[in-house]
């Protein structure tokens, strides 16, 4: 049995300690908002944070998470809560009409969250580099378009 925090409740797993983070989120505690795209921590569509760190959680075994936070998609509004509820991240996502498709978004938004939080006005380099992760729908202008103007919201711009 594994226990950790997700979204600020404590959670237990009942499940082999290598399986990885993604599939405990979303086979056993129904927390489905981290996607699976490649599995081998190349595209970012399942990542969480985890202890504030951005993590690809589909190459992270669950027991390397025992005793840690864990925040995802679902629990980012909550724990750091803003305009109508939501991250700073997300109300400029939606400002700036950023997804297509939509699957590869919330690996994006938690990997800006957190660059946001070490970087709070990050370059398009700085962007790039830090999000890291693949959207076949080609968001990439307007992702970046969305950081910036998420820094500007949590900078104090109404
Ligand atoms: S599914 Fe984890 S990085 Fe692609
Ligand atoms: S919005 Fe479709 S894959 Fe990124």
């Amino acid at each position: 049995m594994i226990s950790f925090i997700v979204n600020g409740q404590n959670r237990q797993a009942d499940v082999e300690p290598e399986k990885p983070l993604l599939w405990v989120l979303r086979e056993d505690l129904d927390i489905v908002g981290p996607k699976f795209g490649c599995g081998v921590a190349a595209c970012g569509a399942c990542t969480v944070h985890v202890d504030g760190q951005p993590v690809r959680s589909c190459s992270i075994a669950v027991s390397d998470v025992a005793g840690k936070s864990v925040i995802t998609i679902e629990g980012l509004g909550d724990r750091n809560p803003g305009d109508k509820g939501l991250h700073a991240v997300q109300r400029a996502w939606i400002e700036n009409q950023v997804p297509q498709c939509g699957y590869c978004q919330p690996g994006f938004i938690m990997a800006a969250a957190a660059l946001l939080k070490a970087k709070p006005k990050p370059s398009d380099r700085d962007i790039d580099e830090a999000l890291g992760n693949i959207c076949r729908c080609g968001t990439y202008s307007a992702i970046r378009r969305a950081v910036h103007r998420a820094a500007a919201i949590l900078g104090g711009a109404p």
